[in-house]
């Protein structure tokens, strides 16, 4: 458990992967955002003492987008805040701010829900089903995106299994994915990442589901690095792949998966390695559209062009 007060520390926290899954960063973005005002703008917090909350709205929001690029959810909450903040008096900034932060946590969870409903359709009983990374309760505020059916089917009393890649470097599903289901008493078996093909091709797999860190309005999707590689070997083996995010996750304004900006991180993440070797550490991968079965979202299955969003 962190206590977060200043922006540096909420910045540092998403960029540590300390908070991460896209829903979580946009959440812990607009909270923390607010919590930075509240500490450090006139009146408050001691480092920038004597500047109105409104002045360093925009560049610590400027800032904070910057800390991660691939998840659309944390630009989203920022902007969202921003807008907010358009509307109201200096007097109000703050308490508008924070009320709207707290319904962005308020509706993630909400969010969740509802996909997790939605999908149950998906997970009959005695589903086995395989998930990539982790976009469960560590990933949101809620009950996760991907695993949302799965935490619903279980306390429905369907028997269900979940196959958690390992999810390299740095082993979100081992770490993750498997203590949260063993937590919610879910039967859990945990693979390498370079075992996903096999599995898939063995017949022990009913359905893929994964998050998404960015859909872009074409329906190309944006997800921890490997998803792409589960996704072909899924449809090379008839098994459906599909993504689980919340609304937000669509984003209108990158018209396909080329435009999404992909995070690159540290050499450091892939362990130790002969000095002098070159590492290429994207975080994420895009998904072609058409590997994709069905998109999982708060409204229901929804396909591209997703009409729904504004701009598209
Ligand atoms: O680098 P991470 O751990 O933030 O990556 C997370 C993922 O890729 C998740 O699958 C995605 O954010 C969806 S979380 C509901």
């Amino acid at each position: 458990m962190r206590d977060l007060v200043r922006l540096d520390e909420v910045i540092d926290a998403i960029r540590t992967l300390a908070v991460r899954g896209a829903p979580a960063i946009g959440v812990a973005a607009a909270i923390g955002l607010v919590v930075a005002l509240e500490h450090e703008s006139e009146g408050h917090g001691v480092p920038a003492r004597g500047v109105p909350a409104r002045e360093l709205l925009a560049p610590y929001a400027e800032r904070l987008i910057a800390a991660r690029p691939t998840a659309v959810n944390l630009a989203w909450a920022v902007n969202r805040l921003l807008t907010v903040a358009g509307g109201v008096a200096d007097d109000t900034l703050l308490a508008a701010l924070r009320a709207d932060a707290e319904a962005i946590r308020a509706e993630d969870v909400a969010m969740c829900d509802a996909i997790g409903r939605f999908g149950l359709c998906i997970i009959p009983d005695g589903a086995r089903v395989l998930t990539h990374c982790n976009a469960g309760s560590l990933a949101t505020a809620g009950i996760g995106t991907a695993l949302a059916p799965v935490h619903l089917a279980h306390r429905e009393g369907r028997r269900v299994q979940v196959y958690a890649d390992e999810t390299r470097p740095l082993r979100q599903g081992a770490r993750l994915t498997a203590w949260e289901l063993q937590r919610a008493g879910i039967p859990v078996t945990v693979l390498p990442d370079g075992a996903a093909a096999s599995l898939l091709r063995s017949g022990a797999v009913d359905v893929v589901i994964v998050g998404a860190d960015r859909i872009a309005a074409n329906g190309d999707v944006a997800n921890k690095v490997g998803t792409y590689g589960v996704a072909l070997a899924a449809r090379a083996h008839g098994i459906p792949f599909y993504v689980a995010a919340p609304w937000s996750t669509i984003d209108a304004a990158t018209p396909s998966g080329a435009e999404i900006e992909i995070e690159h991180r540290h050499a450091d993440e892939l362990g130790d390695l002969p000095v002098g070797a070159r590492v290429w550490n994207p975080a994420f991968d895009v998904t072609p559209r058409e590997l994709v079965s069905g998109y999982l979202t708060d409204r229901g299955f929804v396909k591209p062009p997703f009409s729904g969003v504004t701009g598209v």
